[in-house]
């Protein structure tokens, strides 16, 4: 069956109470537009258009790195849902397939029940859409359902009476049909109601008064949820976070505590994997299996591979690289940083823009001086070289592997292979020099 999709994603947003355009807002590091175009992918739908207005240009970047192919189109003026699907029909005037329609600020609609509503199209009905029962139906259009699941009004809660306002099954914003058929009644809509908008509800009233057939699909009110609010994000956010748990389960991972875990909605965790209570993952982490998570780290952007223990207390940062059988300890930063096979940084320490050979030792308090205030510089360090604690290593800079460094200096030049680097002022004993002074201050005091 042929079949395209239009998104509309041209609000404000109001009730947001937010400079960012709605749709732009992140649900487990993913904009909410985003979540919607991976439905339409998973679809088959290669170029959906979608219908952007509020700060158009900040939606046109993201959509355009979302979905190359993806056509957005220009509502000048927010003059409702039903003239935000008017502003797609030029684009899709040569279409004659089925259309799907959907709203940019309701994310989790999933697969199967866009397939159950094709179903709905296949048996006859001209247009399909979706619905959900809720024991707290605010501000959702209340559906009028005649007989066999035909709805034969949408209406808003601006103009519900008091027994609609009773109504339960609410819309989703979610329809499809023909989209000819769409596109040629919609010109019927008028925005005659409080809001003075051009309601895209009222095509279901304008069908069924000319004779087509409406079917209603059900889905939960989980899946249906639609963002208005900073609480509906947040609401929405545990939803998915509750998914992604789920998913990571499935995969044979152990999260000792999972409502204290976050994911972004690409985390990969492998195996026999750890997460130890309290852990958060930012986008784009790969974590192969036999991997261990200690509480309160902090990961992004990063890949670690199996065997390897991380935290407590680490912060992982983008580009960086952990190879096998690793060991990050407490209070250890790591950004732009390639850490081979067992390799280790158990305590306290800044590495950043680095190359660590394998079995390398990073002493507690090392810090790597990457930044001069302007440009960034690289460190490397070879297989099984040992930093003693406190240095600190101004780069650029290369030490070699069996490198010894000692424990408090500050490295400037390159060090060979198996040498010892020692860069501090030597050590002066002075007899009993230390307990005169103390006696001396002492007896100030008193
Ligand atoms: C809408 C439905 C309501 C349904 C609910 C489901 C209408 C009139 N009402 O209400 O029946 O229960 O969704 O979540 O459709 N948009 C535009 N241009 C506009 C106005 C809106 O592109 O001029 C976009 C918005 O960016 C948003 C979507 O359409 O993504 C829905 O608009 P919104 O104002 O959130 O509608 P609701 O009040 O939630
Ligand atoms: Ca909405």
């Amino acid at each position: 069956m042929d079949l395209t999709a239009v998104i509309l994603a041209a609000g404000k947003g109001t009730r947001m109470k937010s400079n960012i355009p709605k749709v732009l807002h992140e649900i487990a590091g993913m904009p909410i537009l985003g979540h919607v175009l991976n439905l339409t992918n998973d679809l088959g739908i290669n170029s959906p258009t979608v219908v952007i207005g509020h700060e158009a240009q900040s939606v046109k970047s993201y959509v355009k790195i979302k979905q190359k192919d993806a056509i957005c189109i220009i509502q000048e003026k927010q003059l409702g849902t039903g003239n935000a699907l008017e502003c797609a029909k030029d684009t899709l005037s040569k279409y004659d397939g089925n259309l799907l329609i959907l709203y940019g600020d309701v994310p989790f609609i999933e697969k199967k029940t866009v397939l159950a509503m094709l179903e709905q199209l296949r048996l006859g009905a001209d247009l399909a859409m979706l619905g959900f029962n809720t024991e707290d139906p605010t501000n959702y259009g209340r559906l009028i359902i005649e007989k066999n699941n035909n709805v034969s009004e949408i209406v808003e809660e601006k103009e519900a009476t008091t027994v609609q306002k009773r109504i339960k099954t609410c819309n989703a914003g979610i329809y499809c049909g023909s989209s000819k058929l769409i596109f040629s009644f919609l010109k019927n809509i008028t925005d005659r109601n409080n809001s003075d908008e051009f309601y895209l509800t009222d095509i279901v009233k304008v069908i069924t008064n000319k004779g087509f057939k409406t079917k209603l699909v059900l889905s939960d009110h989980e899946e249906t949820q639609g963002i208005n609010s900073k609480k509906d994000l947040a609401r929405a956010e545990l939803y998915f976070q509750n998914k992604l748990r789920d998913k990571v389960f499935s995969s044979g991972v152990t999260l000792i505590d999972p409502k204290t875990i976050y994911f972004s909605h690409d985390t990969e965790i492998g195996k026999d994997s750890i997460i130890r209570p309290n852990v958060i993952f930012g986008p784009s982490v790969k974590i192969k299996s036999n991997v261990e998570i200690l509480s309160f780290s902090h990961l992004e952007g990063c890949t670690i591979a199996k065997g390897s223990k991380i935290g407590p207390f680490a912060r992982v940062r983008p580009e960086t690289h952990i190879e096998e059988n690793v060991k990050i300890g407490n209070f250890v930063e790591i950004k732009k940083t390639t850490l081979k096979t067992g390799a280790k940084a158990n305590h306290l320490a800044y590495i950043g823009d680095a190359e660590i050979g394998s079995g390398a030792n990073i002493g507690a308090g090392t810090i790597f001086c990457n930044y001069d205030g302007v440009f960034k510089h690289s460190t490397q360090i070879g297989k099984n070289a040992f930093i003693g604690s406190n240095s600190s290593l101004v780069a650029p800079v290369n030490i070699g592997s069996n490198a010894l460094i000692g424990s408090g200096s500050v490295i400037t030049n390159n060090v060979p292979d198996d040498a010892l680097a020692i860069s501090r002022v030597s050590q002066k004993n002075k007899n009993s020099l230390g307990k005169r002074i103390m006696e001396k201050l002492r007896s100030i005091k008193k």
